[in-house]
């Protein structure tokens, strides 16, 4: 599996995903203040992997004797929108100072083992000869490793099951085409990447057995954010009788949180929609850029957690 995120020597060692695939460069970080700042700066992202290393994070405060609540506010003020920053954090405060390697370590070891146990439920609910399609990254990159929908398309592919892997680029930051791509291709999983605005056609032309995506946060009433993209996705597999399924470790649930409306949306910066890094496409105008969407619950099929099939109802 690939490796892209180890605590080692008291710092985090984080690969680059700003610059994957072109390059294959690793960022140090040797305090909280750059843990955050990597996680605001999307070096690592994906919503279990930015728990993770919000964990660690925790876990070098505690290492160097710093201050522990204000660790927690920056860390989690690094992003909006991922519950897993939260949930991680509060796990990480129930424990005292000197066991957080040990609860960051463990929670790194157990997203692993829950993506394994999502991927193999996940399996189950696609046909033999399968093509799916797959918006964002949700693999290892993004998650402790093994990666959560990705994780269902690596559980597939292992039974003979899939055909196929449509991998929409996502549009604006690309981590469908950047990241999921590459790592399909290292693990020779058959896929081919198409833009966003293909869905529709191959939904249309009967060539999507299954629409699987990752989340951010999903309410107690099933609404869930996730990439941008999502919800139009959704809107898709609904009208052409698609199954869309949410993988969801049950970290990502906040239980606390009723509806999509109370979910915070992040709004990332316009030079990410104007072009990429130093080549620039757009004039600049103003842009509108959120980052993630919430799709409604009435539009899933279902929610493919470690524990099998979540419902909001059952809760
Ligand atoms: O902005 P990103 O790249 O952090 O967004 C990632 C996603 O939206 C993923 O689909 C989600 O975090 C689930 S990853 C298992």
């Amino acid at each position: 599996m690939l490796e892209h995120l180890r605590y080692a020597d008291g710092a985090l060692h984080l690969l680059d995903q700003r610059v994957l695939p072109l390059e294959e460069r690793w960022i140090v970080c040797e305090s909280p203040a750059e843990v955050a700042r990597a996680i605001t700066d999307m070096v690592v992202r994906g919503a279990p992997a930015i728990g993770v290393a919000a964990a660690y994070g925790m876990a070098m405060a505690a290492a160097q004797g710093l201050d522990l609540e204000k660790t927690r506010a920056l860390l989690l003020a690094s992003r909006p929108t991922a519950v897993n920053l939260r949930w991680a954090l509060e796990r990480l405060a129930a424990c005292s100072a000197e066991r957080m390697l040990e609860e960051a370590l463990e929670i790194h070891r157990e997203d692993v083992a829950i993506n394994r146990a999502i991927g193999e439920a996940g399996a189950e609910l696609l046909p033999d000869g399968a093509q799916v399609y797959h918006h964002c990254n949700t693999g290892t990159l993004a998650t402790g490793g093994w990666g959560t929908a990705l994780g269902i398309i690596r559980s597939a592919h292992a039974r003979g099951k899939l055909r196929q892997v449509w991998v929409g680029e996502t549009r604006p930051y690309l981590q469908g085409a950047r990241l999921t791509a590459y790592e399909l291709l290292v693990e020779s999983i058959p896929c081919a990447l198409v833009t966003d605005s293909t869905a529709a056609s191959l939904m249309a032309s009967g060539r999507v057995d299954a629409v699987l995506v990752g989340c951010d946060r999903v309410a107690a009433n099933g609404d869930t954010a996730n990439k941008i993209g999502t919800l139009g996705l959704a809107v898709l597999a609904k009208h052409f009788g698609v199954p869309f399924y949410v993988a969801m470790p049950l970290s990502t649930l906040d239980a606390r949180c009723p509806d999509g409306s109370q979910i915070p949306i992040e709004l990332r910066g316009a030079e990410e929609v104007r072009g990429y890094r130093d080549t620039l496409w757009a004039p600049p105008v103003e842009v509108h850029n959120p980052a993630f969407d919430v799709t409604p619950a009435a539009l899933i099929t279902g929610w493919v957690t470690e524990r099998g099939l979540w419902s909001p109802t059952a809760g």
